[in-house]
């Protein structure tokens, strides 16, 4: 079990006889920018991203915070969290090992993040204390993000928050995410009540532009293979209401100045979201979690 440090400090963890690994940059947000199970790379990472901070990064995995999209007072869609440049602070690196050897052992990352902002750090000052903590496991088959606010201030805090994985695929139109039949869902794509619907069947496919909330969903729900009925990742949330699935398709794809036009078939985004702002007391804290399982 490993932790490096590139110059530009980003992070990588490994469990090399396992090949796995992931890379964190702390410069550039606390974002992920890929994570391998035997080698094999689970994240898209859009060959137009743009590393310099100056917009976030397209792909990988953006935090969103203090909100998600525009669901909150902040101007910015999701934040201000995910590209913030040189703010992230490096906390500690460990390997968690486990005595008895029955569980997996994994190396840990702990990156924090403390407010209030001010520009020219943010474009919009953020005058409100917080500290969000992020600790970033990495398994042999698996990975969990841990987030944490903590309210230092006598006055309430409300936020946001959310995990923005761009997950790799070979063919969008072939993969299918199991778990949501049933589930109410609001429609991005469809203003008002137009928008509100059930989902009805078993598997929810990518033919067209999909940008929908739903709002109570399992915890845990997996991608399958449509070629192969085979699941091959799950993605659960804890402490998180919501679940969020988005491709942006052919039209929306050639508005992205930061994405390859035909890219929209090599990934999918699964995103525990917590839409409604948390309402956290003086002396509060929060914690949500997501765990990847390549199953
Ligand atoms: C998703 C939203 O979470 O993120 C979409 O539901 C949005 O509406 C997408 O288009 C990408 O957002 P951004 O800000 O990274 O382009």
């Amino acid at each position: 079990l490993c932790v490096s440090r590139t110059d530009n400090n980003a992070y990588t963890l490994s469990i090399p006889d396992r090949g796995a690994s992931c890379q964190i940059s702390s410069t550039i947000g606390a974002h992920l920018t890929s994570w391998k199970v035997n080698d094999h790379e689970m994240i898209f990472l859009s060959e137009r991203a743009d590393l310099t901070g100056r917009i976030p990064i397209r792909g990988g995995i953006p935090l969103c915070f203090p909100q998600f999209s525009k669901f909150g007072p902040y101007p910015q869609s999701h934040g201000f969290a995910r590209n913030l440049t040189g703010a992230w602070r490096f906390e500690r690196a460990y390997n968690e090992g486990v005595p008895q050897g029955f569980n997996d052992p994994c190396v840990v990352l702990v990156l924090s993040l403390t407010g209030p902002l001010d520009t020219p750090r943010v474009s919009t000052p953020y005058p409100h204390p917080f500290v969000l903590t992020m600790t970033f496991r990495l398994y042999a088959t698996r990975i969990a993000l841990s987030a944490r606010v903590d309210n230092p201030s006598p006055e309430p805090l409300a936020f946001g928050f959310a995990y923005h994985p761009y997950f790799r695929v070979e063919e969008a139109t072939q993969v299918g995410v199991r778990g949501l039949q049933g589930v109410r869902y609001k429609d991005q794509l469809v203003a008002g009540p137009e928008g509100e619907a059930t989902q009805a069947g078993e598997l929810l496919t990518v033919d067209r532009e999909v940008d929908r909330i739903y709002r109570g969903a399992p915890e845990r729900v997996v991608l399958e293979d449509l070629r192969t009925h085979a699941a091959f990742l799950a993605v659960e949330r804890r402490n998180i209401s919501d679940l969020v699935v988005w491709n942006p398709w052919v039209e929306k794809s050639k508005t992205m100045k930061d994405f390859q036009p035909e890219e929209y078939h090599k990934m999918i985004c699964i995103e525990p979201a917590q839409v409604d702002l948390v309402q956290c007391a003086p002396g509060g804290s929060w914690e949500g979690q997501m765990v990847l399982s390549r199953l």
